[in-house]
């Protein structure tokens, strides 16, 4: 009678889910289990009937199913539609329930690690895919007054700073590119610059950002975890800047999915350090 949840991904290798999910259900003594599973595109809809005919719990997703999955479940929570993205389903009596924890679980690392409430903060994202995009949902909703989107291509942030704008009033919400001159206006008075773009995994490095511009009580925050300290925030440290990185988002949205499945409060601490001995495990590709 073992209760089955899991992650549906492609590529699925990677992910450290499993392990913060399996100690956490050991550690409370639940006779859960939490498996990956690659699950190509176009099996998607198959893969989420077959987890309900089997009567699992639920499941998350990961690229490249995100998007896909809001046309594919039964209902969706406020966060997910504003998002236009499910990372978690639960299996409900009246079917298949999508959530987003992705946002909301990288504010509650912020409140958690940094003692930081987003209200009335002014904030500067850089990226606009998924991430920014889920993490830009939550931090309006926490009440952030300013959110500049900073983009390699600026036609995204320009889209998604038009999709805000409709959800969230009162914000005031700009989007530009990653160009120096733009950067450094911007930078200097943000209270908290966040990287949700791709640049850190694997040790690489945004060229030319001017983190000097940033007032000293800015926060810098880097979604990348891998490697755990990117140079980014090595070069913010640099400058005196408190700095966060990527691996409380990670425990943070996997807490809130393990709640939301199991109803009962994740053992967050011990979900940390099963991912913290993961990774230095993997090393720091
Ligand atoms: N900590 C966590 O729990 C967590 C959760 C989700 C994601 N992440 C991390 O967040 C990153 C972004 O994920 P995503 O789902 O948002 O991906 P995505 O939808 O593919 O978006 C990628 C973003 O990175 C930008 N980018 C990629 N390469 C770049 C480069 N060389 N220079 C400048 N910008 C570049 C893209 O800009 P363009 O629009 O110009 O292409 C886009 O804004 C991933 O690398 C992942 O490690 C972490």
């Amino acid at each position: 009678m073992t209760k089955i949840v899991g992650i549906f991904g492609d590529p699925i290798g990677h992910t450290l889910s499993p392990v913060m999910h399996n100690a956490a259900f050991r550690a409370l003594g639940l006779d859960w289990v939490y498996v990956p599973a690659r699950v190509r595109p176009a099996d998607l809809a198959a893969a989420l009937r077959g987890m309900r005919a089997m009567g699992w719990g639920g499941v998350n997703l990961t690229i490249p199913h995100k998007e896909r999955a809001m046309r594919l479940v039964d209902r969706a929570s406020r966060a997910a539609r504003l998002t236009g993205a499910v990372n978690t389903i639960v299996i409900t009596p009246r079917g298949l329930a999508g959530h987003n924890t992705d946002g909301s679980g990288y504010v509650a690392a912020l409140r958690e690690e940094l003692d930081l409430d987003p209200r009335g903060k002014r904030v500067v994202i850089l990226g606009a895919g998924g991430a920014a995009r889920g993490i830009g949902v939550a931090l309006l909703e926490a009440g952030v007054s300013q959110f500049t989107i900073l983009n390699r291509t600026p036609a995204r942030a320009a889209s998604l700073a038009r999709h805000f704008r409709k959800g969230f009033k009162q914000a005031q919400i700009v989007s530009g590119g990653l160009a120096r001159q733009r950067a450094s206006k911007t930078f200097a008075d943000a209270d908290l610059l966040v990287n949700a773009t791709a640049v850190g995994m694997g040790g690489t490095a945004h060229r030319g950002l001017p983190l000097q511009a940033l007032p000293k009580r800015a926060v810098v925050s880097d979604i990348v975890y891998r490697p755990f300290r990117t140079p980014l925030l090595e070069a913010a440290s640099g400058h005196g800047l408190r700095t966060q990185g990527g691996l409380g988002m990670l425990l943070q949205q996997g807490a809130e999915a393990f709640t939301l499945w199991t109803g009962q409060p994740a053992p967050v601490d011990i979900m940390r350090r099963a991912l913290r001995r993961a990774l230095s495990r993997a090393g720091p590709g």
